[in-house]
Formats: C-alpha cells, structure tokens, sequence
C-alpha cells in the first residue's frame, strides 16, 4: 500500500505558492496533542478482578465502570511509580530493589487509575486517541465502561483509538488497571503509569502516528555541499471513502529560516477508505549546520497535510542532519570523521521519583554525564522514555537504542516496529541495539535467524542507521555475531577475545557496547560486606568485568573498538552487586543514584577530555589515624602530578597515559593537595581538607527559577559543612524538610546503596470503617428498574418486610427475582464533616440501583466485585434511608458479602526528611500551577538550618487535558 512519491524539491519549490496551505492557518488544525497527567485518582490493590465483562460490551465492573466512585482514592499526577512507595523487605526481588511488590507480594502488586475528563461537542467526528508513553507493566484500560486495549510491557508506548467509545460533548471516565507482578528485568522497573500519557484529536484523514520519518544523507557520503532531505509521511484515512490530499513539507533552519521546501501538489496520495498510505519526498538545504553532541543545531520539518481545499493537519518535527557510520578499521564515525564513543549505559530511575521522572530530570542527568566529558548513552536494555531523547537532541549525546527482548515473534516484532518508527527521527539516536545478552540462543541457528528478521526490519524502516547487539561472548561468530552488522563487546576484554576475532572477521566493524561494571560507593574507601559498601578505589569488580583502567587501557590503542560504554553512568536501583541485603541499589555507577560524583568519574574525564584535570582521593577526614599509611591516588591527564601534605612536597611523579598515580602518605589532618604540570608548567591544582564537625546544613538548587506548569523541577542538593562551609565527607546527620509556597517536595534521596529510608512520604487519610450491615429488610417488586417504586422512598414503611442478612454470600432473590432491600442508619454533623463518604457494597448479585434518601447515587452490573458509591452529598445529619433495587438472573442473588460506610478525613501531611549518606542529599521540588516563591528549609538536630527559595515563574503550560 505504500505509494513512493519522489519529487525534485527544486521543481516544487518553484511550482508551489498555493497560499492557502501556508502556515497562517495552522489555527484552524484539527489535530490536538493534550497532555492527561494532572488529577489522576489512584487505589493500590487488586479488588476488583479483571473487570472486564467478556460476555457483553461496554459493562466494565468496579472501577472500570463509570458510575464508579473513587472519591476516596488518591489523587496522584503522572508519571507516578507506587513501587518506591513501597518498604524495603528482605523477603522481596533483590536485583529489583528489594522494594515489597512483585509476586511475594499480591497486595501492593496491582493498582487502578482513573480519570474523568470532558470532551467538548466539536470534537464528534474526530479521531480521538488515547496514548500512553509506558506503564509497568501490564495494563488493562477501560473507556466509559469499554474495554479499549491491553498491553504486556513495560517499555513500549502504546495507543488506542478511542473515538467510538468517547462521549463527545459530556464526561468520560478513563480507568488503567495495573498488574506490577510479572518482572521483565533483572533491575529496577518501578510500579504504575510511570511516563506521559496523552488524549491526541486528529481530523479523520490525518498524519497516521508516528507517521513521519525524515532522515538526511549526503551524496557518496561526502559532507559537503548539499544535504538530502529525505521525508517519508505516512496517512491513515478513517473515512468510510477513500480521500485524496496534498502533503507540504517546509525545512526550518536552526535560526528559524525556512530553507526546504517541498509539496506533491500536482499528484494528490489517494488514501483508501479505512487505511494508511506512505509517500516519499526529497529535499536539499545546502550549507547544513550538522548535528553533534558539541554543536546540538535542530532542525525543524513542518508538514501540512490538505484535503478539499482544507488543511486536515500539520505536524511539527525536530530533527538534526548529521550522518553516523562504522568504519572496520577506524571504528565509529560521525559526520564522516572518526568519533570516539565516550558512552555509558544506564537504567531509567533516579533518586527521590524511582522510574517516574519528570522531564526536567532527563535535562538533568543528561547534563550530569556531558559534565564529566561523556558523549554517548545506551539505554540498557529497553526503549527509553521519550523525553531521554529529547534531551539528548537538545544537549548532545549519541544514544545506542536498545529493544528489550530479541524475537520474531508477532509481538516483538510489532513492538520493535513502534520502538523504531516512534525513535528515528532523533538525531541523538545513532546505533540501533537488537537486545542485550541473550545468553541461551546467542550462538544458536535461530538466534541468528532471529537477529537477522530484527536487523532487517531496522534496514526497512530506518536505512540510515547501524545495528548491533550487546555479545558476551569472546571469540564466536556463530549466531547473532555472524549476522550482526557491528560487533558489540560486552566485556570479554583481551587480545585472545577481541584481537583474534578482529583479524578472523576484519571487515566487522565492532563496538564497546558494555564495559567496565567497576563497584564503587560514593566516599566510602574501604569495602563493608555489612554495610554493603564497596570502595571506591578503582579497584573493585565483579568476575566478569573491569576497573576503569583495565578496560579503557585495553580499548585506547584499538580505535577499531569505537571507544565504549560504561556500566553504568548512573547508580540504579537493585542488582546490589557484589553484595545482597540491607544493599538495595546497584554500585556500578560513575555517579551515584543522585547524579553525585564517584571518584572514577575522574578516571573518565583525564582520559576523555583535553582540558588539564586533576583529581585526589580519599577524602581527608581519619581521625585515629593519624601517623598511619593512608593510599592516595591522583586521577589526571597531566604528564606529572606533585603531592603535598601541609604544603611539604611528597614526591613528583610522571603519569603514565590511561593510568593514575598512588602515593601511601601518613595520615595528619590538614591539607592533602596536588599541583598537575604540562611541560614542568602547572596547569591544574587539587586540594582536599580535613574539616570540621558537622556546623550547618546547605541547600543549593540546580535552578533557582522554574515553570510554574505543575511539572518542573528544581533538584536541590542537600550539604551538611564545618563552620568553614567545607562538605564533610563523613556525615550523616538526618535533615528534616519544609516546604512553604507554590510547589510540592516529590522526594529525597542521598545515593547510599544501603539506605532503608523512604524516598517519598506518602499523606494518609485518616480512615473509618462502619459496618452498615443490620436493620436490612427485603420485598420482591415487579420491576426493580422502576425509579418511581413507592418501596425506593424515603417514608415508605418497611416493617412488615423480610429481614435481610447482608453479610452472607449468596442472596434470598431466585432466578429472575426482583426485589428492593432496605434499611435505615443514622450518621451524626461530625461524620459528614469527612471529606469523603462512600458506602461500599461487598457484593450487588445481580445489577442493582443504589439509592439515599431516594437519590439515585449509582449503578453496580457484577455481581462478582464490590462497588462503592460517593454519598456525602445524599446523606444529612440524623436518619437516612438507603434502598437498593436489585435484579437477580441467575442462581441466588440479593445483597451479600456486607455494606460498610467509609469516613475519610483530610491527609495529614508528612514530615519529609533524609540523612546525608557522605556530607551530601537530594531533594527534588516540582512547581504547582501557581506562579510564585517556594521556599524550602532544611533543619538538622545541633545545625544551623538553611532555607532558600526558587521562583516558580508565569509560562504558558504545554495544552492539557482540563
Ligand atoms: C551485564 C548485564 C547488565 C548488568 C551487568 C552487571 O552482563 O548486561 O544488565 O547486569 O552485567 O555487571
């Protein structure tokens, strides 16, 4: 179905001046991408089954249902993760955190959202889409009742078209059950709808999704002159008739200057009824100002699509014009020039949010890893969150993009076609990575066979870019590595491994695709299997891996291997190698979970960058130690480094290229500092003091001004300093926090591997049950869905009816019966002045009307859930009445399993708080909607606080959902 349009974009430039699709009216797009974040209702717990009615439509149970009351449940905005929510319990996963939910753990396994929202009467005859960027791990997503969709998978983005079962011009009800106990990983991968989702409203012939792909190439790959721009556009028709349109594409510049311009205006794409059509088109921009990570220039393709006369869409798309490639001897090239790959891997959480960043957070970490010199990411071992790679446009950094499973299968396949086609206009994405260590079939026929189906659809779907896979193995080229276009190295470091199979396989290019999985714990310089802390020497790794120096020393001489990626940038959550228990997050980051500094970040940035760096540890705090041989190491690119104690020189010595240097100096308290020399010039100096007792608590945010759009954040680091504002290495006094103002604290952490306190402080409500089970009487009706029955009034004297027990499990109704049950209770001023009431039913057998004081308050149709009803506004202080009409088809029915009245109060507010784990915290802060000061103090028992203040300024908000 695919129509291959190509078109000189000097012809159409030329021909193209038809004013009305211009840009001016791109007012008048139907096309709307709404952010539904904000004002979610979240319940943790599996109460209500599967709620999926699969022998009639549209009669989801339970929270799926739409006259479902959640106004006892939480309010959370996304991306939320509950698992960081949970405690820490030795019992649980521990390459998973530890954190109590997976299968040990049913009750905080499964969690329900929903949310109303209103659709305005204009949006009939739209398309409407609901699209959820990923949720862990396996949803089920109920529309007004309807099923719409279930997705397995924690990593992909999915979508439904709502459109048939939204209610255009009044309330809908979106309902996403969560099931969090089936893991994929062996890592962290949080709980909930953790990234974005969005309602999207296109015009019935739109821009199909994910539906545009632009990509650039350079004629004989020479980089000169001018780039072609090449737009493939794809368009899905729901119309009942086949449409004709016209597509424009323009090319804005990086300054904003339109320099591409293409249209297919003498040749509509004829689009049949109910499917999609793909035409391609070519453009030039001469002089291109090309893509990298140290010149990060977007370009922009604008695409309008008209039909009759109108335009039906109009799509915006950043993209950057770079080229990448692998060379068999100069290993990774960018732009046609040899370009080192300075990579790390990473997993997606973060301190304080688990898997649930806010986008500032992906700015945040990105720029961390630029900060110590690196250039590449690889997203181990899942498609990433899309803001990741906004990021990574936006600051410069190469991305390896990773599936998360390698297969053929149907399903693997259908996701990695949605991974591709959603990821490959970023310029940042350069190497697309099959999978990672598929240890059971790497070698095999059928690993292969299934390796090459995967590369194969890359090739189709994105024919610019490279493929590899993350192989441990050494020396075998069966299997995927005798299909794969790059080698990928996952460790296996040696000339036996990597030279031979170089020279047995010459015109394989390869990559570092994995490396290093060096241990380290931030300031701690000593291994403590009781603690869990590994020294952060770059001395320690597991069996399979390598310090720092040992891999990259292998790798500098060898531009083959393309330079590498790290394991990891960032700590992660879980996999607490090389210990278990009370070690709850990973120790092979370069950073900690907070983005704070390792000491082998060091190592990275002497033999990474080329500005002079030096570097000293241990830190210089070892009272009991004094006249004791300390170890102490310079990282550094300088050619020699001088040592110092208390200004008397310990020695020069000359450093050898992608080492560092030891000394072993007796311990006196003062200052340990270092001079670095270039050509016997000094050209870098280090300093680290013995300091203080803990004085005072200091907080610095990373921006003192954010948007005031409810999503922005400021981090703050936390520091406890001597009286001299030196950062005391060793502390670890608890901090407790307040925040005043326009913004909220979403959580704190400190990158301790061994630390059990929370990292958010959930409100609770307080909570009371009341059982409503006695007083009930029963009387058949002739119909029960008559909302004009005298026996449903309040008066209606009930005296002479059947006693009716509520609380047993089936019912006095036969089959076909209908009958009202009644009864009175009486609730006080002091109840009702709960903020939520709701009366909940353990079970309605069959479908039954719930009234109060003869309000209808709701509906039930499953007799196999309990339904709750929102009836504080029903219910008045004294004596009220509540009947509930019920139709029984099937077996016994009536009302069973109890009735109970919940009370809930106003949340309490919690007290925030986190030790320093070695001088330093964080604290991450998000604004609210209203613009203004937000002011956070920090209090430390024996310190001086501190309070500072970020500005949350005006902005337009990006559109939302209302
Ligand atoms: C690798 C694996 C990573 C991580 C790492 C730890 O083999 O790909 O996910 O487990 O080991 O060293």
């Amino acid at each position: 179905m695919n129509a291959k349009l190509s078109f000189s974009c000097f012809l159409a430039i030329a021909l193209f001046t038809i004013a009305d699709l211009s840009l001016s009216a791109a007012d008048s797009v139907p096309r709307e991408r709404l952010l539904l974040d904000f004002g979610w209702k979240f319940h943790l717990g599996n109460d209500w089954g599967i709620a999926q009615n699969l022998g009639k439509a549209g009669t989801g149970s339970g929270p799926a249902s739409k006259s479902f009351s959640d106004a006892g449940w939480r309010t959370v905005n996304l991306p939320h993760d509950w698992a960081i929510e949970m405690p820490f319990d030795q019992r649980a996963d521990g390459l998973h955190g530890f954190r109590a939910v997976g299968r040990g753990f049913p009750q905080n396994s499964v969690g329900w959202y929903r949310r109303a929202f209103n659709l305005p009467k204009e949006d009939a005859g739209k398309r409407l889409w609901l699209e959820f960027d990923g949720v862990s791990r396996d949803c089920t997503i109920f529309v007004n009742g309807w099923f719409v969709g279930h997705h397995e998978g924690g990593y992909n983005g999915f979508r439904y078209d709502i459109t048939d079962v939204a209610n255009a011009g009044g309330n809908n009800i979106v309902a996403v059950k969560v099931d969090a106990t089936q893991f994929e990983g062996w890592f962290y991968e949080g709980a909930g709808i953790y990234r974005h989702t969005w309602l999207v409203k296109t015009a019935p012939l739109a821009i199909a999704p994910d539906g545009i792909f632009v990509s650039s190439r350079f004629k004989n790959n020479t980089l000169k002159g001018s780039a072609e721009i090449h737009v493939r556009t794809r368009l899905l028709n729901s119309h009942a008739n086949r449409a004709e349109a016209t597509v424009k594409c323009e090319i804005v510049a990086p300054d904003g200057k339109i320099v591409g311009n293409i249209c297919n205006v003498y040749q509509p794409v004829k689009v049949p009824s109910m499917s999609e059509q793909e035409l391609e088109q070519i453009t030039h921009v001469s002089h291109p100002i090309l893509w990298s990570p140290e010149s990060p220039k977007l370009y922009k393709l604008v695409t309008t699509v008209n039909s009759d006369g109108k335009i039906v869409d109009r799509q915006e798309t950043e993209f950057g014009i770079r080229t990448v490639a692998f060379d068999k001897d100069k290993g990774f090239l960018l732009n046609g020039k040899p370009y080192l790959l300075k990579g790390t891997c990473n997993h997606q959480d973060a301190a304080g949010v688990g898997a649930a960043l806010p986008d500032h957070l992906q700015y945040f970490r990105i720029a961390k890893l630029k900060e110590v010199g690196l250039n590449a990411y690889r997203t181990a071992h899942n498609p990433p969150t899309p803001e990741l790679l906004d990021a990574c446009d936006r600051l410069g950094m190469l991305v390896m993009d990773e599936s998360r499973l390698l297969g053929s299968d149907t399903e693997n396949l259908r996701k990695w076609e949605g991974h591709i086609r959603r990821d490959r206009n970023h310029p940042s994405v350069a190497i697309w990575s099959l999978a990672n260590e598929e240890f059971s079939v790497e070698t095999t026929p059928a690993g292969g066979r299934v390796a090459k189906t995967m590369q194969n659809m890359v090739k189709q779907l994105d024919p610019t870019r490279p493929v590899t896979y993350n192989a441990p193995i050494g020396n075998v080229f069966d299997g995927i590595n005798g299909v794969i276009e790059v080698r990928g190295w996952s460790y296996r470091i040696g000339t036996n491994r990597m030279d031979v199979y170089h020279a047995a396989h010459p015109d394989q290019p390869n990559v570092g695709s994995e490396q290093g999985s060096t241990v380290s714990t931030r300031g701690i310089y000593e291994n403590d299997k009781v603690r869990g802390y590994v020294s952060a020497y770059d001395v320690n790794a597991p069996p399979w891996a390598n310090t720092a120096e040992e891999w990259w020393s292998f790798f500098a001489p060898r531009p083959w291997l393309s330079g590498g990626f790290i394991w990891t940038g960032f700590d992660y959550r879980g996999e607490p190698t090389p210990y278990g228990w009370p070690c709850i997050n990973s120790h092979f980051g370069i950073l900690d979970t907070c983005g704070f500094r390792k000491d082998d970040s060091w190592y990275y940035q002497a033999w990474w960058t080329d500005q002079p760096v030096l570097h000293l540890l241990p830190h210089w705090n070892w009272p009991g130690k004094e006249g004791l041989e300390i170890d102490v190491r310079a990282f550094s690119n300088c050619e020699e480094v001088e040592l110092f104690l208390n200004g008397q020189s310990l020695g020069k010595q000359a450093m050898k290229k992608n080492s560092e240097l030891k000394w072993l100096v007796k311990y006196a308290p003062g200052t340990l500092s270092a001079k670095g020399y270039n050509g016997g010039k000094i050209v870098a100096e280090a300093k680290v003091e013995t300091t203080g007792e803990p004085a005072s608590v200091q907080l610095t945010p990373d921006s003192s001004t954010i948007n005031a759009d409810g999503e922005n954040v400021s981090v703050f680091t936390v520091a406890v300093t001597d009286a001299q504002g030196l950062v005391v290495p060793v502390a670890s006094n608890l901090v407790q926090f307040a925040l005043d103002g326009h913004g909220r604290i979403l959580g704190v952490g400190n990158g301790d591997p061994s630390c059990h306190e929370p990292d958010v402080f959930v409100p609770q409500p307080p909570t009371r049950y009341v059982a409503a089970n006695d007083g009930w009487h029963w009387k058949k009706v002739p119909s029960a869905n008559d909302s004009k029955l005298a026996e449903l009034k309040v008066d209606f004297d009930d005296s002479a009816w059947a006693d009716a027990d509520v609380k047993s499990e089936t019912g006095p109704l036969g089959e076909g019966d209908q009958a009202v049950f009644r009864v009175k209770i009486q609730v006080s001023a002091q109840d009702l002045a709960a903020q939520v009431v709701e009366l909940c039913f353990g079970a309605i057998d069959e479908d039954g009307l719930v009234y109060v004081n003869g309000r209808k308050v709701g509906e039930s149709h499953d007799w196999q859930v309990s339904s709750v009803f929102d009836v504080k506004s029903a219910l008045h202080p004294g004596e009220n009445t509540i009947s509930v009409a019920v139709s029984n088809w099937n077996g016994a029915g009536g009302l069973n399993k109890g009735v109970t009245l919940e009370f809930q109060g106003k949340p309490v507010a919690p007290q925030w708080q986190r030790s320093v784990f070695n001088g330093l915290a964080q604290i991450i802060v998000q604004s609210t909607k209203g613009p203004g000061e937000i002011k956070l103090t920090a209090h430390a028992d024996g310190l001086s606080p501190a309070t500072v203040s970020v500005q949350s300024k005006p902005c337009t908000p990006r559109p939302a959902v209302p």
